[in-house]
């Protein structure tokens, strides 16, 4: 964790708007792999089954790389690897839930075709679930699946080759108290 910038946390709390906006947004920066799983280690005490994170971001930005630190947290020891080829993967936590991490970036780039597609193999369905955690990368693709109150963590390359900068966009109450959870550990 980057102790010389500590996170930054802004809240929309009332903001009238017709666009979507996020309740909170944290921003945090990593430095290394290691520090992005820790990261996300911290992110899973806050969450619960039912809670939808859609993960954007370029090849390589770190989705996969944080989505290992949540599992981490979670319990499961299985090894989690990008769903690239497979779409989605599934783990079993020791609670009793699934962790279903979906990757959705070989879906048509045209989002109308891209929810067609994802309806094939139950996507849609599993991200109205209310009995899992679910992880979408290039969750863009199927931007119109996703529940109002889902986490929106973007991943960007910092200036440095392992820099990357996290936003982490809270859109709904529960979303925002994950976020809560975690800026107060950052504390
Ligand atoms: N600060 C960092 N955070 C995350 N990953 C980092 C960082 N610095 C270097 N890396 C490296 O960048 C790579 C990130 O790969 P990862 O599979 O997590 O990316 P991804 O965003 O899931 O890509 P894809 O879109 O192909 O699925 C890994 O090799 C990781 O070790
Ligand atoms: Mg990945």
């Amino acid at each position: 964790m980057n102790t010389e910038v500590g996170p930054e946390l802004t809240t929309n709390w009332g903001a009238a708007a017709t666009e979507p906006v996020p309740l909170v947004v944290l921003s945090l920066d990593s430095h290394s792999a290691e520090e992005t799983r820790a990261i996300g280690r911290r992110l899973a005490a806050g969450l619960f089954p039912g809670q939808v994170i859609a993960l954007q971001g370029t090849l390589g930005a770190g989705k996969t790389t944080l989505v290992q630190g949540i599992a981490a947290a979670l319990g499961i020891s299985g090894r989690v690897t990008s769903p690239t080829f497979t779409l989605v993967n599934e783990y079993r936590s020791p609670a009793g839930f699934r962790l279903i991490h979906a990757h959705t970036y070989r879906l048509d780039e045209d989002r109308a075709l891209a929810q067609l597609e994802a309806e094939t193999f139950g996507l849609d369905e599993t991200l109205e679930s209310s009995r899992d955690v679910v992880l979408v990368e290039w969750a863009e693709r199927v931007a119109p699946l996703l529940p109002a109150d889902h986490l929106l963590i973007r991943l960007e390359p910092g200036l440095e080759p392992d820099e990357r900068s996290i936003t982490m966009s809270a859109f709904g109450p529960r979303s925002a108290e994950v976020l809560a959870v975690l800026n107060s550990s950052c504390a």
